[in-house]
């Protein structure tokens, strides 16, 4: 059985079937998935969709919580902060 992977800001990170990305990175040990506009990181808190502290950019969907969105394979997903980054740089 092969392993899975998305793509996290470009590194490949294993997931199991029915992982979301919070769990997924979270199982890799990555617990802070980059700055929120506060500059406080964004993370895990409420695991529900409620807090919209773990937002992350998922090629093809957008900006989505990483807590609720289901993993799938070859998914390049980055850090806000990352992309906030790649964005101002086509400014
Ligand atoms: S942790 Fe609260 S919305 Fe994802």
């Amino acid at each position: 059985m092969s392993v899975q992977t998305i793509l996290w800001n470009g590194t490949p990170i294993a997931f199991l079937p029915g992982d979301t990305i919070a769990s997924a990175l979270s199982r890799a040990g990555i617990t802070e998935f980059g700055l929120r506009q506060t500059a406080l990181p964004a993370a895990i808190f409420c695991g529900i969709g409620q807090c919209q502290n773990c937002l992350v950019s998922i090629e093809g969907i957008g900006v989505a919580e990483a807590c609720l969105t289901l993993c799938d394979a070859a998914q390049s997903v980055r850090s806000l902060s990352d992309h906030r980054l790649t964005e101002s740089a086509h400014d």
